[in-house]
Protein backbone atom coordinates (compact mmCIF):
# COMPACT_ATOMS: atom_id res chain seq x y z
CA UNK A 1 0.00 0.00 0.00
CA UNK A 2 1.15 3.54 -0.56
CA UNK A 3 0.96 5.85 1.83
CA UNK A 4 1.75 10.00 2.63
CA UNK A 5 3.86 10.30 5.92
CA UNK A 6 3.60 14.52 6.65
CA UNK A 7 4.97 16.20 9.40
CA UNK A 8 2.98 18.80 9.75
CA UNK A 9 3.22 22.77 10.57
CA UNK A 10 5.48 24.25 8.08
CA UNK A 11 4.01 27.38 6.01
CA UNK A 12 4.20 27.16 1.94
CA UNK A 13 6.21 29.28 -0.78
CA UNK A 14 7.18 29.15 -4.00
CA UNK A 15 5.56 28.42 -7.43
CA UNK A 16 3.80 25.54 -8.60
CA UNK A 17 2.44 24.87 -13.17
CA UNK A 18 -1.03 23.75 -12.69
CA UNK A 19 -1.47 20.53 -14.74
CA UNK A 20 -3.76 19.35 -17.03
CA UNK A 21 -7.60 19.13 -16.01
CA UNK A 22 -8.81 15.24 -15.59
CA UNK A 23 -12.16 16.05 -15.91
CA UNK A 24 -11.87 17.72 -19.17
CA UNK A 25 -9.01 14.94 -20.28
CA UNK A 26 -11.28 12.07 -19.79
CA UNK A 27 -14.21 13.01 -22.07
CA UNK A 28 -11.75 14.21 -24.53
CA UNK A 29 -10.13 10.77 -24.40
CA UNK A 30 -13.63 9.26 -24.93
CA UNK A 31 -14.24 11.71 -27.91
CA UNK A 32 -11.08 9.83 -29.62
CA UNK A 33 -13.16 7.05 -30.21
CA UNK A 34 -14.73 9.00 -33.28
CA UNK A 35 -11.92 9.62 -34.79
CA UNK A 36 -9.81 7.04 -37.40
CA UNK A 37 -7.08 9.57 -37.89
CA UNK A 38 -4.05 10.76 -35.16
CA UNK A 39 -5.12 12.87 -32.13
CA UNK A 40 -2.27 14.70 -30.04
CA UNK A 41 -3.24 15.29 -26.61
CA UNK A 42 -0.59 17.89 -25.19
CA UNK A 43 0.20 18.52 -21.66
CA UNK A 44 -1.25 14.82 -20.87
CA UNK A 45 -1.61 14.46 -17.03
CA UNK A 46 -0.36 11.03 -16.39
CA UNK A 47 -3.15 10.50 -13.63
CA UNK A 48 -3.94 6.97 -12.81
CA UNK A 49 -7.98 7.89 -14.10
CA UNK A 50 -6.10 9.28 -17.71
CA UNK A 51 -3.88 6.26 -17.93
CA UNK A 52 -6.94 3.91 -17.05
CA UNK A 53 -9.10 5.42 -20.39
CA UNK A 54 -6.30 5.14 -22.45
CA UNK A 55 -6.24 1.44 -21.66
CA UNK A 56 -9.95 1.56 -22.57
CA UNK A 57 -8.87 3.39 -25.97
CA UNK A 58 -6.31 0.25 -26.55
CA UNK A 59 -9.01 -2.37 -25.38
CA UNK A 60 -11.18 -0.95 -28.20
CA UNK A 61 -8.23 -1.20 -30.99
CA UNK A 62 -6.68 2.00 -30.74
CA UNK A 63 -2.47 2.68 -30.79
CA UNK A 64 -1.12 5.38 -28.34
CA UNK A 65 2.04 6.37 -27.22
CA UNK A 66 3.86 9.03 -25.20
CA UNK A 67 5.56 11.82 -27.03
CA UNK A 68 6.96 13.96 -23.91
CA UNK A 69 4.64 16.06 -22.82
CA UNK A 70 2.14 14.90 -25.26
CA UNK A 71 0.13 11.47 -25.83
CA UNK A 72 -0.32 10.45 -29.57
CA UNK A 73 -3.51 8.51 -30.41
CA UNK A 74 -4.16 6.71 -33.27
CA UNK A 75 -8.03 5.96 -33.88
CA UNK A 76 -7.73 4.21 -37.44
CA UNK A 77 -7.89 0.53 -36.04
CA UNK A 78 -10.50 0.75 -33.73
CA UNK A 79 -13.11 -2.17 -34.37
CA UNK A 80 -15.12 -3.48 -31.24
CA UNK A 81 -17.69 -1.78 -29.64
CA UNK A 82 -17.72 -3.52 -26.35
CA UNK A 83 -15.80 -2.30 -23.09
CA UNK A 84 -14.13 -4.92 -20.77
CA UNK A 85 -15.81 -4.78 -17.23
CA UNK A 86 -12.47 -4.95 -15.87
CA UNK A 87 -11.53 -1.95 -17.39
CA UNK A 88 -15.21 -0.13 -17.20
CA UNK A 89 -15.76 -0.98 -13.77
CA UNK A 90 -12.35 1.21 -12.87
CA UNK A 91 -13.46 4.64 -13.73
CA UNK A 92 -16.68 6.76 -14.33
CA UNK A 93 -15.42 7.94 -17.27
CA UNK A 94 -15.75 4.64 -19.03
CA UNK A 95 -19.70 5.09 -19.67
CA UNK A 96 -18.75 8.57 -21.44
CA UNK A 97 -17.05 5.99 -24.13
CA UNK A 98 -20.73 4.50 -24.75
CA UNK A 99 -22.42 8.03 -27.01
CA UNK A 100 -18.70 7.86 -28.75
CA UNK A 101 -18.92 4.28 -29.58
CA UNK A 102 -22.50 4.14 -30.39
CA UNK A 103 -21.88 7.28 -33.10
CA UNK A 104 -18.95 4.95 -34.27
CA UNK A 105 -20.73 1.46 -34.62
CA UNK A 106 -24.47 2.34 -34.03
CA UNK A 107 -23.88 -0.16 -31.37
CA UNK A 108 -22.17 -0.66 -27.84
CA UNK A 109 -22.27 -2.95 -24.99
CA UNK A 110 -20.68 -1.63 -21.87
CA UNK A 111 -21.00 -2.44 -18.25
CA UNK A 112 -21.56 -0.11 -15.27
CA UNK A 113 -18.44 2.26 -14.64
CA UNK A 114 -16.93 2.61 -11.60
CA UNK A 115 -15.48 6.09 -9.82
CA UNK A 116 -15.25 7.39 -6.45
CA UNK A 117 -17.45 6.13 -4.10
CA UNK A 118 -19.39 9.35 -2.92
CA UNK A 119 -22.71 8.31 -3.55
CA UNK A 120 -24.81 5.45 -5.85
CA UNK A 121 -23.55 7.09 -9.21
CA UNK A 122 -26.43 6.02 -10.97
CA UNK A 123 -26.67 6.91 -15.14
CA UNK A 124 -30.19 6.78 -15.62
CA UNK A 125 -29.87 10.11 -17.06
CA UNK A 126 -27.48 8.94 -19.89
CA UNK A 127 -29.51 5.89 -20.86
CA UNK A 128 -32.42 8.37 -20.95
CA UNK A 129 -31.07 10.61 -22.75
CA UNK A 130 -29.61 8.38 -25.55
CA UNK A 131 -32.97 6.84 -25.62
CA UNK A 132 -34.86 10.13 -26.04
CA UNK A 133 -31.90 10.16 -30.06
CA UNK A 134 -33.80 6.65 -30.67
CA UNK A 135 -31.09 4.05 -28.86
CA UNK A 136 -32.61 1.16 -27.62
CA UNK A 137 -31.17 -0.08 -24.49
CA UNK A 138 -31.60 -3.33 -22.67
CA UNK A 139 -30.20 -4.03 -19.12
CA UNK A 140 -29.18 -7.54 -18.91
CA UNK A 141 -26.41 -9.57 -16.68
CA UNK A 142 -24.83 -6.49 -15.40
CA UNK A 143 -24.01 -5.23 -18.98
CA UNK A 144 -25.81 -2.29 -20.71
CA UNK A 145 -26.84 -3.55 -24.56
CA UNK A 146 -27.46 -0.67 -27.07
CA UNK A 147 -28.77 -0.45 -30.38
CA UNK A 148 -27.98 2.52 -32.04
CA UNK A 149 -29.29 1.58 -35.74
CA UNK A 150 -32.65 3.84 -35.55
CA UNK A 151 -30.21 6.91 -34.01
CA UNK A 152 -31.39 9.97 -34.82
CA UNK A 153 -30.84 13.76 -33.87
CA UNK A 154 -33.75 15.21 -31.75
CA UNK A 155 -34.15 17.32 -28.06
CA UNK A 156 -32.54 15.83 -25.48
CA UNK A 157 -34.37 17.72 -22.09
CA UNK A 158 -31.82 16.31 -18.83
CA UNK A 159 -33.71 16.23 -15.38
CA UNK A 160 -30.53 17.18 -14.26
CA UNK A 161 -27.80 19.37 -15.58
CA UNK A 162 -25.14 16.19 -15.26
CA UNK A 163 -21.43 17.09 -16.39
CA UNK A 164 -21.26 13.33 -17.46
CA UNK A 165 -24.60 12.72 -18.96
CA UNK A 166 -24.02 16.16 -21.18
CA UNK A 167 -20.65 14.97 -22.25
CA UNK A 168 -22.06 11.11 -23.66
CA UNK A 169 -25.04 13.07 -25.55
CA UNK A 170 -22.65 15.41 -27.08
CA UNK A 171 -20.52 12.59 -28.53
CA UNK A 172 -23.53 10.47 -29.60
CA UNK A 173 -24.70 13.82 -31.48
CA UNK A 174 -21.87 14.42 -33.50
CA UNK A 175 -22.67 11.97 -36.20
CA UNK A 176 -26.41 12.66 -36.25
CA UNK A 177 -27.60 14.33 -39.68
CA UNK A 178 -29.72 17.47 -38.61
CA UNK A 179 -29.09 19.32 -35.42
CA UNK A 180 -29.43 17.75 -31.47
CA UNK A 181 -30.41 20.12 -28.60
CA UNK A 182 -29.62 19.46 -25.32
CA UNK A 183 -31.63 21.62 -22.88
CA UNK A 184 -30.92 21.81 -18.97
CA UNK A 185 -27.00 20.96 -19.96
CA UNK A 186 -24.37 21.24 -17.74
CA UNK A 187 -22.16 24.45 -18.51
CA UNK A 188 -18.73 23.06 -16.11
CA UNK A 189 -15.20 24.16 -18.03
CA UNK A 190 -14.51 20.75 -18.67
CA UNK A 191 -17.75 20.60 -21.01
CA UNK A 192 -17.01 23.79 -22.68
CA UNK A 193 -13.43 21.95 -23.59
CA UNK A 194 -14.92 19.02 -25.02
CA UNK A 195 -16.94 20.97 -27.33
CA UNK A 196 -14.18 23.23 -28.57
CA UNK A 197 -11.54 19.94 -28.57
CA UNK A 198 -14.44 18.51 -30.91
CA UNK A 199 -14.52 21.64 -32.78
CA UNK A 200 -11.32 21.84 -33.34
CA UNK A 201 -11.47 18.32 -35.82
CA UNK A 202 -13.97 18.90 -37.03
CA UNK A 203 -17.16 18.94 -35.34
CA UNK A 204 -20.61 21.55 -34.92
CA UNK A 205 -21.02 22.32 -31.65
CA UNK A 206 -22.77 25.98 -30.18
CA UNK A 207 -23.94 26.87 -26.80
CA UNK A 208 -21.09 24.84 -24.95
CA UNK A 209 -20.90 26.84 -20.96
CA UNK A 210 -24.69 27.79 -21.17
CA UNK A 211 -27.70 25.38 -20.37
CA UNK A 212 -28.68 25.06 -24.23
CA UNK A 213 -26.08 23.03 -26.29
CA UNK A 214 -26.65 22.99 -29.87
CA UNK A 215 -24.93 19.83 -32.41
CA UNK A 216 -25.11 19.95 -35.83
CA UNK A 217 -24.29 16.27 -37.37
CA UNK A 218 -20.92 15.84 -39.62
CA UNK A 219 -19.74 13.16 -41.51
CA UNK A 220 -16.58 12.48 -40.16
CA UNK A 221 -14.36 13.98 -37.85
CA UNK A 222 -10.56 14.87 -38.75
CA UNK A 223 -7.25 14.59 -36.78
CA UNK A 224 -5.49 17.12 -35.28
CA UNK A 225 -4.02 18.36 -31.45
CA UNK A 226 -5.06 20.14 -28.71
CA UNK A 227 -4.16 20.93 -25.61
CA UNK A 228 -6.93 20.80 -22.78
CA UNK A 229 -7.57 23.81 -19.93
CA UNK A 230 -5.39 23.39 -16.62
CA UNK A 231 -7.13 21.70 -13.60
CA UNK A 232 -9.74 23.93 -11.63
CA UNK A 233 -9.96 21.60 -9.07
CA UNK A 234 -6.00 21.06 -8.60
CA UNK A 235 -5.87 24.82 -8.47
CA UNK A 236 -8.27 24.97 -5.49
CA UNK A 237 -7.03 22.38 -3.77
CA UNK A 238 -3.78 24.45 -3.50
CA UNK A 239 -5.34 27.82 -3.05
CA UNK A 240 -6.77 26.14 -0.06
CA UNK A 241 -3.56 24.30 1.14
CA UNK A 242 -1.83 27.94 1.16
CA UNK A 243 -4.63 29.40 3.01
CA UNK A 244 -4.60 26.79 5.60
CA UNK A 245 -0.56 26.74 6.12
CA UNK A 246 -0.27 30.29 5.21
CA UNK A 247 2.91 31.54 3.09
CA UNK A 248 3.03 33.18 -0.03
CA UNK A 249 2.94 30.88 -3.35
CA UNK A 250 2.08 32.12 -7.09
CA UNK A 251 0.37 29.30 -8.62
CA UNK A 252 0.52 29.78 -12.85
CA UNK A 253 -1.25 28.60 -15.71
CA UNK A 254 -4.68 29.68 -13.53
CA UNK A 255 -7.84 30.61 -15.17
CA UNK A 256 -9.23 32.58 -12.51
CA UNK A 257 -13.00 32.44 -14.05
CA UNK A 258 -12.99 28.25 -13.35
CA UNK A 259 -12.11 28.92 -9.44
CA UNK A 260 -14.36 32.15 -8.83
CA UNK A 261 -16.69 30.34 -6.71
CA UNK A 262 -13.67 29.46 -4.41
CA UNK A 263 -11.92 32.90 -4.67
CA UNK A 264 -14.81 34.49 -3.64
CA UNK A 265 -15.49 32.26 -0.48
CA UNK A 266 -12.38 33.31 0.41
CA UNK A 267 -12.40 37.08 -0.06
CA UNK A 268 -11.87 39.03 3.39
CA UNK A 269 -11.08 35.59 5.08
CA UNK A 270 -6.85 34.93 5.71
CA UNK A 271 -5.00 35.70 1.93
CA UNK A 272 -4.65 38.03 -0.27
CA UNK A 273 -5.54 36.89 -3.73
CA UNK A 274 -4.23 38.53 -6.85
CA UNK A 275 -3.87 37.72 -10.07
CA UNK A 276 -2.31 38.43 -13.62
CA UNK A 277 -2.93 36.73 -16.98
CA UNK A 278 -2.73 32.97 -15.81
CA UNK A 279 -0.49 33.53 -12.63
CA UNK A 280 -2.18 33.37 -9.07
CA UNK A 281 -0.79 35.03 -6.39
CA UNK A 282 -1.87 33.63 -2.94
CA UNK A 283 -0.47 35.70 0.63
CA UNK A 284 -1.80 34.18 3.66
CA UNK A 285 -0.51 35.33 6.70
CA UNK A 286 -3.66 35.02 9.21
CA UNK A 287 -5.60 32.11 10.57
CA UNK A 288 -8.45 31.06 8.26
CA UNK A 289 -11.66 32.56 9.35
CA UNK A 290 -14.71 30.74 9.61
CA UNK A 291 -17.60 30.83 6.33
CA UNK A 292 -21.10 31.20 7.56
CA UNK A 293 -22.64 28.76 4.47
CA UNK A 294 -20.60 26.66 1.47
CA UNK A 295 -23.07 25.12 -0.16
CA UNK A 296 -21.72 22.99 -3.70
CA UNK A 297 -23.95 23.74 -6.33
CA UNK A 298 -23.50 22.98 -10.55
CA UNK A 299 -21.04 25.20 -12.63
CA UNK A 300 -20.67 28.37 -11.54
CA UNK A 301 -21.67 27.48 -8.18
CA UNK A 302 -19.16 26.08 -5.45
CA UNK A 303 -17.69 22.86 -6.84
CA UNK A 304 -18.42 19.26 -5.05
CA UNK A 305 -15.26 18.21 -5.80
CA UNK A 306 -13.57 21.37 -3.40
CA UNK A 307 -16.25 20.34 -0.41
CA UNK A 308 -13.79 17.90 1.34
CA UNK A 309 -11.09 20.51 0.63
CA UNK A 310 -12.95 23.69 2.14
CA UNK A 311 -14.15 21.70 5.33
CA UNK A 312 -10.84 20.80 6.21
CA UNK A 313 -9.68 24.47 6.19
CA UNK A 314 -12.88 25.45 8.35
CA UNK A 315 -12.10 22.96 10.65
CA UNK A 316 -8.92 24.66 12.01
CA UNK A 317 -11.10 28.22 11.51
CA UNK A 318 -12.38 30.44 14.18
CA UNK A 319 -16.07 30.28 14.54
CA UNK A 320 -18.29 28.21 13.25
CA UNK A 321 -18.98 27.16 9.43
CA UNK A 322 -21.82 25.02 7.72
CA UNK A 323 -21.09 22.88 4.52
CA UNK A 324 -23.93 21.33 2.44
CA UNK A 325 -22.98 18.72 -0.05
CA UNK A 326 -25.89 18.79 -2.69
CA UNK A 327 -24.76 16.76 -5.42
CA UNK A 328 -23.66 13.61 -3.76
CA UNK A 329 -25.17 11.59 -1.03
CA UNK A 330 -22.03 10.42 0.40
CA UNK A 331 -19.26 12.68 0.12
CA UNK A 332 -18.77 12.96 3.93
CA UNK A 333 -17.20 9.87 4.57
CA UNK A 334 -13.50 11.58 5.01
CA UNK A 335 -15.03 13.70 7.88
CA UNK A 336 -14.67 10.58 10.32
CA UNK A 337 -11.02 10.35 9.56
CA UNK A 338 -10.66 14.51 9.90
CA UNK A 339 -12.38 13.78 13.39
CA UNK A 340 -9.38 11.51 14.23
CA UNK A 341 -7.05 14.50 13.77
CA UNK A 342 -9.39 16.25 16.31
CA UNK A 343 -11.60 18.09 14.27
CA UNK A 344 -15.26 19.36 15.61
CA UNK A 345 -17.96 18.43 13.21
CA UNK A 346 -21.22 16.98 12.96
CA UNK A 347 -22.81 15.75 9.88
CA UNK A 348 -26.57 15.54 9.68
CA UNK A 349 -27.77 14.31 6.01
CA UNK A 350 -26.36 16.70 3.69
CA UNK A 351 -25.12 19.34 5.99
CA UNK A 352 -22.05 19.69 8.20
CA UNK A 353 -21.56 21.92 11.30
CA UNK A 354 -17.86 22.82 11.80
CA UNK A 355 -16.82 24.20 14.91
CA UNK A 356 -13.13 25.45 14.32
CA UNK A 357 -10.74 24.12 16.88
CA UNK A 358 -7.25 25.54 17.37
CA UNK A 359 -4.98 22.96 16.41
CA UNK A 360 -4.99 19.49 14.69
CA UNK A 361 -3.24 16.77 15.92
CA UNK A 362 -1.55 14.44 13.46
CA UNK A 363 -2.80 10.87 12.95
CA UNK A 364 -3.23 7.87 10.86
CA UNK A 365 -5.96 8.22 8.85
CA UNK A 366 -7.23 6.38 5.43
CA UNK A 367 -8.18 7.78 2.24
CA UNK A 368 -11.49 6.66 1.00
CA UNK A 369 -12.12 8.54 -2.25
CA UNK A 370 -9.26 11.11 -3.96
CA UNK A 371 -11.08 14.45 -3.06
CA UNK A 372 -11.94 13.33 0.64
CA UNK A 373 -8.05 11.64 0.63
CA UNK A 374 -6.89 15.00 -0.68
CA UNK A 375 -9.00 17.25 2.39
CA UNK A 376 -6.64 15.00 4.81
CA UNK A 377 -3.77 15.76 3.31
CA UNK A 378 -4.26 19.10 3.58
CA UNK A 379 -5.08 18.53 7.40
CA UNK A 380 -2.13 16.89 7.97
CA UNK A 381 -0.03 19.79 6.82
CA UNK A 382 -1.42 21.81 9.18
CA UNK A 383 -1.77 19.14 12.11
CA UNK A 384 0.49 19.11 14.99
CA UNK A 385 3.17 16.37 14.70
CA UNK A 386 3.26 13.59 12.84
CA UNK A 387 -0.20 12.48 9.98
CA UNK A 388 -0.22 8.98 7.69
CA UNK A 389 -2.41 9.45 5.04
CA UNK A 390 -3.13 5.37 3.98
CA UNK A 391 -3.95 4.34 0.83
CA UNK A 392 -2.69 7.42 -1.38
CA UNK A 393 -3.54 4.96 -4.48
CA UNK A 394 -7.03 7.32 -4.41
CA UNK A 395 -5.62 10.47 -4.60
CA UNK A 396 -3.19 9.37 -7.43
CA UNK A 397 -6.67 8.98 -9.54
CA UNK A 398 -6.76 12.97 -9.97
CA UNK A 399 -3.27 14.37 -8.88
CA UNK A 400 0.14 13.75 -10.51
CA UNK A 401 2.69 12.75 -7.83
CA UNK A 402 0.68 14.97 -5.08
CA UNK A 403 3.79 14.94 -2.90
CA UNK A 404 6.33 16.18 -5.23
CA UNK A 405 4.15 19.74 -6.12
CA UNK A 406 3.92 19.80 -2.22
CA UNK A 407 7.46 19.49 -1.49
CA UNK A 408 8.12 21.90 -4.05
CA UNK A 409 5.94 24.42 -2.05
CA UNK A 410 7.96 23.64 1.27
CA UNK A 411 5.58 20.78 3.04
CA UNK A 412 6.97 18.30 4.62
CA UNK A 413 5.55 15.36 2.85
CA UNK A 414 6.83 12.00 1.46
CA UNK A 415 5.40 8.68 -0.47
CA UNK A 416 5.79 5.16 2.00
CA UNK A 417 5.71 2.38 -0.05
CA UNK A 418 4.56 -0.40 2.51
CA UNK A 419 3.78 -4.03 2.36
CA UNK A 420 0.53 -4.27 3.43
C1 LIG B 1 -18.35 14.52 -12.93
O1 LIG B 1 -18.94 13.34 -12.42
C2 LIG B 1 -16.93 14.55 -12.38
N1 LIG B 1 -16.20 13.38 -12.85
C3 LIG B 1 -16.97 14.53 -10.85
O2 LIG B 1 -15.62 14.66 -10.40
C4 LIG B 1 -17.76 15.75 -10.38
O3 LIG B 1 -17.86 15.71 -8.96
C5 LIG B 1 -19.15 15.74 -11.00
O4 LIG B 1 -19.05 15.70 -12.44
C6 LIG B 1 -19.96 16.98 -10.62
O5 LIG B 1 -19.27 18.12 -11.03
C7 LIG B 1 -15.71 13.37 -14.12
O6 LIG B 1 -15.87 14.32 -14.87
C8 LIG B 1 -14.93 12.16 -14.52
P1 LIG B 1 -22.82 14.30 -12.54
P2 LIG B 1 -20.40 12.85 -12.97
O7 LIG B 1 -23.38 13.39 -13.54
O8 LIG B 1 -20.50 13.14 -14.40
C9 LIG B 1 -26.58 12.52 -10.33
C10 LIG B 1 -13.69 14.13 -9.15
O9 LIG B 1 -13.46 14.20 -7.93
N2 LIG B 1 -26.77 11.73 -11.55
O10 LIG B 1 -22.79 15.77 -12.81
O11 LIG B 1 -20.61 11.48 -12.49
C11 LIG B 1 -25.36 12.05 -9.56
O12 LIG B 1 -25.68 10.94 -8.74
C12 LIG B 1 -15.03 13.59 -9.64
O13 LIG B 1 -12.91 14.52 -10.06
C13 LIG B 1 -27.94 10.97 -11.68
O14 LIG B 1 -28.78 10.96 -10.80
O15 LIG B 1 -21.35 13.85 -12.16
C14 LIG B 1 -25.00 13.27 -8.76
O16 LIG B 1 -25.83 13.32 -7.62
C15 LIG B 1 -15.91 13.10 -8.50
N3 LIG B 1 -28.12 10.24 -12.81
C16 LIG B 1 -25.36 14.42 -9.69
O17 LIG B 1 -26.27 13.88 -10.67
C17 LIG B 1 -27.20 10.22 -13.83
O18 LIG B 1 -27.43 9.56 -14.85
C18 LIG B 1 -24.16 15.03 -10.41
O19 LIG B 1 -23.55 14.00 -11.15
C19 LIG B 1 -26.02 11.00 -13.68
C20 LIG B 1 -25.82 11.75 -12.54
Amino acid sequence: MENFFICGGNKLSGELDISTSKNAVLPILAGCILCEKQIIIHKFPKYADTKSMLDILESLGAKWYFQDESVVIDGENISKSEIPVELASKIRSSIFSLGSILSRFKKAKVSYPGGCAIGARPIDLHLKGLKSLGVKITERHGYIYCDGSNMKSGTVNLDFPSVGATENIILASVYLKGKTRIVNCAKEPEIVDLSNFLNSIGAKITGQGTSIIEIEGVQKVDGGEYTPIADRIITGTYIIATAMCGGNVQLNNVNIENVSALVSKLKNNCCKITYKGDKLILVADKKPKSIAKVETMPFPGFPTDLQPQITSMLSISKGTSVVVENMFESRFKYISELKKMGADIIVNDKTAIIKGVPQLYGATVMSNDLRGGAALVLAGLVANGYTTVCDVKHIDRGYYKMEEDLQKLGANIERIITKA
